[in-house]
């Protein structure tokens, strides 16, 4: 059975970073340092600069990830970015990435709207059109500016986020039992409420009650996002290890979407994996949404902990509510 292999990955983290205490200052925000580390794992994270844009992030991860790959830009037949918080609200972030790269029209370039599970949507994705024989080079890009679309005058939500970008390279897998053996996606559409911008879209167009209510930004109620992510990544989890006849004793790693570090505890509790096995750098970058899961990814590799044969768990949960897994077996050289 025809398989996709990760290539090679890139990440990108802005220059600027903010300290939970750094932040509170910049933002006349009342919250404390203990506050944010005790509820959320937080303990730093970075901050765009003014003239860089998604499609920037994009495009350093992107270099990045195809210089590890050995592949040219415009050898790409999909460029694919999950991200709610694109250039603008069309053309799509990837079209913008696509002319940066230089890759030129023999690719399709379009974004994934799925929040922080924007990434793995995208994988997903370019997994079946690898598998199906439809692509051959698939470049996968989770990248978000949210630090640009949060109300920062909302202790709530604002002291979650951090801007990123991570690139994956994709293509068939050559070897027998390597490669991405799954992926579970899902949507339960009933919850766009609990996390969301409600303003600026056709339904709620542009205007003084929207700017007043700063309905334009991000809306969250944490207390139900934090229930339905530790029930859903924990199901999402178990479907994918079912499908593939493995148990959590198998994971060797887990590369998850870090909303918070309370929500991974909870989930590798509840499937008994050592916390050791999950792959964490929330303290240091915050919630990177979609840039989450390639960006943990390419830092583990980074870090030369993934061996050949390691089972990789990938979990994500962002607003819709979506969520998805993937099970990779990882493949060295
Ligand atoms: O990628 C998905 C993105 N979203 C998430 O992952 C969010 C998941 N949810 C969470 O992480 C948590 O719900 C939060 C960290 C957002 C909030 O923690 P919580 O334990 O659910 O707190 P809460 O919202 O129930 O608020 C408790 C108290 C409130 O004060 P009162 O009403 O008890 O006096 C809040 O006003 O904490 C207050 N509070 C803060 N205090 C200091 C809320 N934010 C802050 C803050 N600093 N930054």
């Amino acid at each position: 059975m025809r398989r996709t292999r990760i290539l090679g990955t890139g990440s990108y983290l802005p220059k600027k970073s903010l300290t939970n205490d750094e932040l509170a200052k910049e933002y006349k925000l009342e919250t404390s340092d203990a506050w944010i580390r005790e509820r959320t794992g937080i303990g730093n994270r970075h901050i765009a600069a003014p003239d860089e844009a998604t499609s920037d992030m994009c495009l350093h991860a992107s270099r990045e990830a195809l210089a590890r790959a050995g592949v040219k830009p415009e050898e790409l037949d999909l460029i694919i970015v999950g991200t709610i918080s694109p250039d603008m609200p069309f053309p799509a972030a990837a079209c913008f990435l696509q002319a940066k790269l230089g890759a030129g029209p023999r690719s399709a370039a379009f974004d994934v709207s799925a929040a922080c599970a924007g990434s793995l949507f995208a994988l997903s994705i370019a997994d079946q059109y690898i598998k199906s024989g439809a692509a051959k080079r698939v470049l996968v890009v989770g990248a978000e500016l949210l630090t640009r679309i949060v109300d920062w005058t909302d202790r709530g939500s604002c002291v979650l986020f951090g801007d990123a970008a991570g690139a994956i390279v994709l293509g068939p897998e050559e070897r027998e039992g390597r490669g991405i053996l799954s992926t579970h996606l899902h949507t339960d559409g009933t919850q766009t409420g609990i996390l969301c911008i409600p303003g600026g879209g056709s339904a709620r167009p542009f205007d003084q009650k929207v700017l007043d209510a700063r309905d334009m930004l991000v809306k969250m109620n944490g207390r139900e996002v934090y229930k339905v992510a530790v029930r859903s990544l924990e199901a999402v989890s178990r479907e994918a290890l079912e499908v593939n006849g493995l148990t959590t004793a198998d994971v060797d790693h887990v590369v998850a979407h870090q909303a918070n570090l309370r929500i991974l505890e909870a989930v590798m509790k509840r499937m008994e994996i050592p916390l050791e096995k999950c792959h964490l750098n929330i303290e240091k970058v915050g919630n990177t949404s979609s840039a989450s899961v390639p960006l943990t990814l390419d830092q583990a590799i980074r870090g030369g902990t993934l061996k050949d044969g390691d089972l990789i768990l990938m979990m994500a949960i962002g607003g819709g509510m979506s969520w998805g897994s993937a099970l990779l077996r990882w493949s060295e050289g």
